[in-house]
């Protein structure tokens, strides 16, 4: 997408940005030439064109979205739990937006709670499973464990910050004990072998991420909830706590299909601007207090059935409902586009680079989101945010949104996941969306390029 402001016209003139914006991409892809290109052409050396590559930190939400959002606000802004016509009519829409976000997932409605968003849903998952286990115990269950015994908690070092801070948080308070799995440096991925190798008589859950935010790669938890599952068949019976399998989808949905039930998994985090919807979330729990239980981290009013009260957010609710009806029907599309506009960045990339970049999200035989490409500047070295900082056209950032106060260190995600110390210090993450065009890939290649010649011109004069 190919955008004709600076990046806070583009914030704060939503309109604009979108007019283009969120027609499936079969019909993006069909649209891209012709006028837009004329005009791309023409203002090529124009510094005001931006092209915004950072889909993994947030979408702009679907036009479809702000209409329902609007929409909502101005006509459902009754009670939902008021028994006349106006709460009636809100409470109308949050049903059929959790209808929505769970057929995308492929879950049934009363599995899935709104929450404000995917930190929220992640810590709910994690504390849950603490108290959970501690209330357990306390009533006489567990017998096998010795009194007193911490629940354990297996997570990756790859996670987002929503997982692994309120993890380390839970460890250094003493109510839980964590074990870091580290992901494979040749595959990119947890194993399955290590997280159940991890496993340990307390242990009470695992929550390991569909897909990471920074390298893309995919994690095989098909593969692990099996393994997890027939673990933790017998171990009631045994007087053990039962293993409790998360995953944090954040990164995933929109992007490639997910399905609960092909999973396993008994709690999925769903994050809204990550699939072009506001910014609110869901968590999916697999039969709610039957199967995975769930404790609330607030008391209120009794919403979201005592699992997270307080008045529904009727319109983020409606508009988060649109855009997973629109992921449901399009995602296959979203998927084929952005897979190969991103395909297209990396052999441009290849061609004007040659052996001077490295792809980090390259690993042999592993699946990665079909948008992201990570990639480094070799020669000459630099840092990722320098390269980015003399670009004239690209919006795009060096990792996680929530790191961007790292400073110059390099991604512990990436160092994790084997990347050499000199490729992570000059990586950017560069993720396309549905109406990247690969015209808009032409010109931040070109961009990237003489934004490189820049830093190679002021090493020939030192
Ligand atoms: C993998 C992952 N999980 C969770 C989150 C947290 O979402 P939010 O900041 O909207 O709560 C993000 C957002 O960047 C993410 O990328």
């Amino acid at each position: 997408m190919t955008l004709h402001s600076s990046f806070l016209s583009i914030v704060s003139s939503p309109g604009r940005f979108l007019s283009r914006a969120h027609r499936p991409p079969d019909m993006a892809s069909n649209s891209v030439p012709g006028k837009e290109n004329h005009c791309l052409k023409k203002d090529e050396s124009n510094s005001q064109h931006k092209v915004y590559l950072d889909y993994n930190a947030t979408t702009p939400p679907a036009a479809e979205v702000v209409e329902v959002v609007a929409e909502a606000m101005r006509d459902a802004w009754g009670n939902p739990s008021s028994g006349y016509a106006a709460g009636r009519n809100a409470k109308e829409l949050i049903d059929s937006a959790r209808a929505h976000v769970a057929k995308m997932v492929g879950g049934k409605p009363e599995d899935v709670v709104f929450t404000s968003g995917g930190t929220e849903a992640n810590n709910m998952v994690l504390f849950s499973a603490v108290e959970r286990f501690t209330r357990e115990s306390r009533e006489g269950q567990n017998t096998t464990l010795e009194e007193g015994v911490l629940p354990h908690i297996i997570t990756s070092n790859v996670e987002h910050d929503s997982v692994s801070l309120p993890l380390l948080h839970l460890e250094k308070s003493r109510k839980a004990e964590v074990t870091f799995v580290k992901v494979s440096t040749v595959t990119g991925r947890v194993e399955v072998d290590d997280v159940i190798a991890a496993v340990r008589p307390n242990t009470c859950l695992v929550s390991i991420m569909l897909a990471n935010n920074e390298t893309g790669v995919i994690m095989p938890i098909s593969d692990l909830s099996r393994r997890v599952a027939s673990i933790s068949q017998n171990r009631s019976a045994q007087g053990l706590p039962q293993i409790l399998l998360h995953t944090d989808a954040a990164q995933a949905l929109g992007k490639v299909e997910v399905d609960v039930q092909e999973l396993g998994v008994n709690y999925l985090t769903i994050v809204g601007h990550k699939f072009y919807g506001p910014r609110i979330g869901a968590l999916y729990i697999h039969s709610i207090g039957h199967l995975s239980p769930l404790l609330p981290m607030l008391y209120g009013g009794g919403q979201e059935r005592n699992f997270r009260p307080g008045t529904e957010n009727t319109p983020m609710i409606a508009g988060l409902g649109k855009a997973a009806e629109l992921v449901s029907l399009h995602c296959s599309s979203y998927r084929a586009h952005m897979k190969s506009t991103r395909d297209y960045l990396e052999q441009r990339l290849q061609v004007v680079f040659g052996d001077r970049i490295r792809f980090n999200s390259h690993f042999p035989g592993t699946e990665w989101l079909p948008n992201t490409c990570n990639v480094s500047l070799l020669r000459p070295s630099i840092l990722g945010r320098e390269w980015l900082s003399q670009c004239r056209h690209l919006l795009a950032s060096v990792g996680a949104a929530c790191h961007s106060d790292r400073g110059d260190s390099p991604s512990p995600v990436l160092l994790s996941s084997g990347v050499p110390l000199e490729a992570a210090r000059g990586a950017v993450r560069l993720s396309v969306g549905r109406e990247t065009s690969q015209e808009d890939v032409d010109m931040i290649v070109k961009d990237l390029e003489q934004a490189a010649k820049h830093y190679e011109v002021k090493a020939e004069h030192k």
